[in-house]
């Protein structure tokens, strides 16, 4: 690690928590409140801190990701008051706070955009990206060719007042903002500083890597064989986001120091998170990659077949980084993806216990920034949905409805979304259900407490190298942290099928496992085992 320098947020664990979906019925109308009331479990389970999904004023056609005000809270939320009782509650108990943001868009109630829309003078205007259409050639009637794979369409929209087009990558109902305009960036530093002075730690940067758009807005040159259909790559990762996130850092920082950067920077290399991360540049302090957690689908929401040989590799090429001075965050679950035990192991409902074990082992004794996604310390795994209206995230909506205009079965596009989509994680968190859970000496949330225990208790977890072992055997996934003369070894057997490890050379006691019996070099159903060695 580079010169030994430890932030907070180096060996800290946090939880994200999607506050619709996180509260009892009993709360509605204060989510917030309903989020204090379980500041004792959260402490209790051991998390550092809190990642809060959008919790401003929206419209909510993509759950709060469609900002309407940036100073207020969503009513059904709470209020403001709410949120500094919030932050002050954590503080007492040593837990920081961090805030989701979008500012790649706003929603297209935001006032700015109303104001810009109706009226070509209005100084909104250059806060969003108007442009008359073509009449002729590629892409037209739209200004450019771009298409989103978001939405699967078009990345523009009429705009009747004016009688042109607006540009979104999202929905429609989310324009995105100009960050060319200095203006604008003013306004992003202003919201920024609003949320610090309230006491706010840190924040999570909605497609922070997106905020660039190329000079000029124009055409991509598709493959003629369609291998790339979307536009995507147009508005990623341009240099001048760079010398955004720079100086919007920087100007905060003249004021506020310790503040707490994780970019969602989807799609970026590993080269771009060095870039990114990198602190003699001063952009962020953390990069959210999906390589992992997207490996079963395509942003269309289709399957595709992977293999634990493949999951192992991605996770080696990111916790790798780590050994050469990049700060990995790392996370199996996410507001964005289906549930961790439906996704990485198909859990059967009596599987579900070990199987959460398992991927809470493999995940929180890997090396970098730690995330829980709210209801996997539960167990939680993928809802199950009969019809299409069942669905509510507005990303299902569209792709079934752009995958039944291409003349594809309703039954095929509504057994994929049952297994990939959005909405997974997000129904409502049955606290009633597991009530028992904390009492339970082997519930999955005391196994995530004890996990995150010995992550506090050995440095080696959290400040040790990691190398990956070659195993034959590709049902498992097996890797070494080592620091200062202690050695953990984890070992995870992916799969139902029972491996006997006798020649693979795991040495160590067993310190930690998802079976309550220990056999020593049998591995059964998904079992996970955690060898500590000390050679001092
Ligand atoms: C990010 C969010 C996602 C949202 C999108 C648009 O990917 O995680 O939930 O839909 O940005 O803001």
């Amino acid at each position: 690690m580079r010169n030994d320098i430890y932030k907070w947020w180096h060996t800290a664990t946090i939880y994200e928590i999607y506050p619709k979906a996180f509260i009892e019925s009993k709360h509605k109308g204060n989510v917030i409140q309903g989020i204090i009331s379980k500041l004792d479990y959260l402490y209790g389970l051991g998390v550092d801190a809190l990642w809060l999904c959008p919790i401003f004023d929206s419209p909510f056609i993509d759950s709060g990701y469609d900002i309407r005000s940036y100073y207020d809270v969503n009513p059904d939320f709470g209020t403001i008051e709410d949120i500094k009782m919030l932050i002050k509650e954590c503080h007492n108990k040593g837990m920081r706070l961090i805030l989701d943001i979008a500012l790649n868009h706003t929603s297209s109630e935001h006032p700015w955009f109303i104001e810009a829309s109706k009226d070509n003078n209005s100084p909104y205007r250059d806060y969003y990206f108007f442009r008359q259409g073509k009449n002729k050639g590629e892409g037209a009637p739209y200004p450019n060719n771009w298409v989103s794979s978001r939405t699967m369409s078009s990345m523009w929209a009429k705009n009747s007042f004016t009688d042109d087009y607006y540009f979104h990558i999202y929905t429609k109902q989310q324009p995105d903002l100009n960050w060319r305009n200095k203006t604008v960036r003013n306004e992003v530093i202003h919201i920024l500083k609003y949320w610090i002075e309230l006491g706010i730690d840190g924040f999570r940067l909605d497609v922070i890597n997106k905020v660039a758009k190329p000079e000029g807005l124009p055409d991509k040159i598709y493959d003629r064989d369609l291998l790339e259909k979307y536009a995507d790559k147009m508005v990623e990762n341009l240099p001048e986001v760079h010398d955004y996130i720079r100086e919007m850092r920087e100007t905060i920082e003249a004021e506020h120091k310790d503040v707490l950067w994780i970019g969602q920077t989807a799609g970026i290399s590993v080269q771009q998170a060095y870039d990114y991360t990198n602190p003699d540049r001063n952009e962020l302090d953390l990069c959210l990659t999906f390589e992992h957690t997207d490996i079963n689908k395509t942003s269309e929401c289709r399957q595709v077949k992977w293999t634990v040989k493949q999951l192992k590799a991605i996770l080696a090429k990111w916790q790798n980084t780590m050994n050469e001075g990049l700060w990995p965050t790392v996370f199996f679950g996410n507001h964005d993806v289906a549930r961790m035990v439906s996704r990485y192991v198909d859990a059967k409902e009596d599987e579900i216990p070990i199987c959460a074990k398992l991927l809470c082992t493999l995940q929180l004794c890997l090396g970098g920034t730690q995330i829980i996604y709210m209801g996997d310390e539960l167990g939680l795994p993928n809802a199950s949905y009969e019809d299409i209206d069942d669905f509510e995230d507005v990303r299902s909506q569209m792709i079934y409805a752009k995958r039944i205009e291409a003349g594809e079965s309703k039954e095929e596009i509504l057994s994929e979304l049952n297994k990939l989509a959005r909405d997974h994680a997000r129904y409502p968190i049955p606290w009633s259900k597991h009530e028992s859970a904390i009492n339970q000496p082997n519930s999955v949330y005391n196994y995530y407490k004890e996990t995150i225990a010995l992550r506090k208790k050995n440095d080696c977890l959290t400040k040790g190298i990691t190398e990956f072992i070659d195993v034959e055997d590709e049902a498992l996934i097996a890797y070494r942290r080592y620091y200062k003369g202690d050695t953990f070894t984890i070992v995870a057997n992916m799969t139902r099928d029972k491996v006997n490890t006798k020649d693979m050379g795991f040495e160590g006691t067993v310190l930690h496992g998802n079976y309550e019996t220990l056999e020593y070099d049998n591995f059964r159903p998904y079992e996970v085992k955690v060898y500590y060695k000390n050679s001092k």
